[in-house]
This record gives C-alpha cells, structure tokens and sequence, in this order.
C-alpha cells in the first residue's frame, strides 16, 4: 500500500505538469526549448528522437545523482549531452544570427550559496555551460560576454573550436524554414536537487535565430533564464527571451515562494500563465515559453504556454527507492 502511495501523482493543469510534494533522495529535470513544436502524433519518428535524447540526459543525470556526485557537475554532464547534440538549440545545432555566425549564452547557479556563473555573446567554446561554471568558480564576477568570455575559457583551457562547428543540418533547416520568421526559440537546461540537498540551475543557448547587434537573451541573465536558492528552487527557463528579463521570470518565481509562501507549482504557473499569459490579445508581456524547476522537497514543476516544451523528470523516492521518469514534446508526459 505504502508504494501506492507514494507513486507519482502527475496532474496536468492546463499544460503544466505538476509532480506531487514528498521527500525525494533527489530529483532533476530537464528542458531542450519551448516554442512552437510539432505536435509529436503529426511525426511519430521524430518525436523519438526528441524523446530517446531527453531519456539520455536524464539517465546521465541519474547515474551521476546515484552515486553522490553534486549537483553543478550533474547540471554539467547533463548540459554538455544536450550541447553537443545538434537536435537542440544550445552548442552544437545552436541557431544562427542574422549574419549567420553563432553566438552563445549559458549560465549556473548554485542554490547553497547564491555563487553563479554566466557566459555571452561566446563564439568559440565548445560547450559555454563550462565556460559559466568557470567563471563562477574561477573569477570574481558573474558574467563574462564576447571575445572577453571566449579568452577566459581558453585560458582556462576549455575546449574551443571554430564557430562553423556549430552548424548542423538541422540549423540549415532551421534557417532554410524561418528565413521569413523573425525569431525562433529553444534552449537547454537542468535544474538539480542532489544528494545533499542542494539545488542547482544550467541552462545553454544560441538565443534567438536572427538576432542581431550582439542581443543577448534571459538564458546567461541570473534572475531571468537561470536561478537557484536552496531556500525556495532552482530554475531554468526557455522562451522568448525579452520577455522573460522584462518579467525576472526565475527570481520572481523563487521571490513568490520566498515571500507569499507560495508552492512552487502554484508560483511557477502563475508566472508563466498569468503574468506572460499568450492566449489573451490583451496581454502586452505575453512571451511564449516555459520553465523547468524543482524546490528542496523534490518538488517538479515544468509549466509551458507555448505549444510544446522538449522536457523530462526523473526523483527517487527517499523511503522505499522508486525511480520515476517521465519525458514530453506536448502536453502529455509519456514514460519512455
Ligand atoms: N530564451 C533564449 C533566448 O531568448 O535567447
């Protein structure tokens, strides 16, 4: 009976999936972009790989949880897979700008003592989540951008290559599909509770397709696109990036928690379908997109507005061990 219990209660508000409180050992949670996505029915094939590539990150970020390993280097492991793989918008497969080169944002926080790091406007890391982590450990500052924030990772003698090794075919399809499009949207991110109890938030982009002027999204910003307070949660966001900094979409998350006493469900569902609410003409700060974020509890919210967030969650149950897992595309979660 006591298993039954404790089974995932997974309830789909709206398109905002929301996983039942209880003590978990750990927990993470994973997102590759929101956006408008294909409904997965319409393209069975492709949905499988989007959903056997989310089922990868999260088996890596569990054999990495199982055995003790702290919450940056699981965001780490978890983002560099999705970076190097060009089925997403972050490292290699990153969209391009109007100019057709590729400049890079990323960011991590860690929850235990607000420490961040954050990269932008990078043109030659191979994966810019290091480059953040780097920075946060290896610096006095936050943020690092352009040919500045690419020194520093080669100094730190992070992989570096050309910035053509960003280009897949995917991007060329991409490019090919949106030329008449003013922006596409897409990012990665891992949001953390490990072992000890500590929360930890990455997330990686090539921001928005076209972008221009050295534009610089919420991905890299600490409060908009990537937080993490052991007191309340850690987040990670994906979406039209503008909107997400105009609105400090992750602090206010974590400030509705901190100060309203709010669960993090009932606060991350607001934000991103009250305040950036898109299905309403009236709404000046609609901005598409959605989060990922999971609280000290093991608490999971992964609420979107948009058509389609790539996501997946996996916890282990503290008392009698279950691991649960579960990936999406659309607005349901399929065990994979
Ligand atoms: N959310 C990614 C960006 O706007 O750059």
């Amino acid at each position: 009976m006591k298993r039954f219990r404790n089974i995932l209660v997974a309830v789909l508000l709206g398109t905002a999936t929301i996983v039942s409180a209880q003590t978990r050992e750990f927990a993470i949670a994973i997102h590759g972009g929101a956006g408008t996505i294909e409904n997965p029915e319409k393209n069975p094939e492709r949905a499988r790989l989007y959903y056997a590539a989310l089922d990868s990150a999260l088996v890596i970020g569990y054999d990495l949880l199982a055995v003790g390993v702290e919450g940056p280097q699981v965001v780490m492991a978890v983002v560099n897979y999705l970076e190097d793989n060009p089925l997403f918008n972050a490292g290699k497969g990153a969209t391009c700008t109007f100019d057709g080169t590729f400049e890079l944002d990323a960011a991590i926080m860690e929850g235990k003592d607000l420490t961040a790091g954050a990269v932008a406007g990078v043109k030659t890391v191979k994966n810019p989540i290091n480059a953040a982590y780097a920075v946060k450990t290896n610096t006095e500052h936050v943020m690092l951008s352009g040919p500045g924030a690419d020194d520093f990772a080669a100094g730190q003698g992070l992989e570096i290559v050309e910035n053509s090794y960003f280009i897949s075919p995917r991007t060329m399809e991409w490019v090919e599909k949106l030329k008449l499009e003013s922006k596409k949207n897409g990012t990665v991110g891992c949001v953390v509770l490990d072992f000890y109890g500590n929360l930890t938030a990455g997330t990686s982009t090539g921001g928005m397709f076209k972008k221009k002027w050295g534009r610089i999204g919420n991905a890299p910003v600490i409060g908009a696109g990537t937080y993490a307070d052991n007191e309340t949660c850690a987040i990670s966001c994906t979406g039209h990036g503008e909107y997400f900094i105009r609105h400090a979409v992750a602090f206010n998350v974590s400030a509705r928690m901190k100060y309203l006493n709010e669960p993090l469900p009932v606060a991350s569902d607001y934000i991103i379908n009250t305040i950036l609410n898109i299905n309403t003409i009236l709404n000046a700060d609609a901005g598409n997109g959605g989060l990922i974020a999971v609280d000290k509890e093991g608490t999971i919210a992964l609420p979107f507005n948009s058509t389609g967030m790539y996501r997946g969650y996996l916890y282990k149950e503290k008392e009698i061990g279950a691991v649960v897992k579960e990936v999406g595309i659309g607005p349901e979660m399929v065990t994979w």
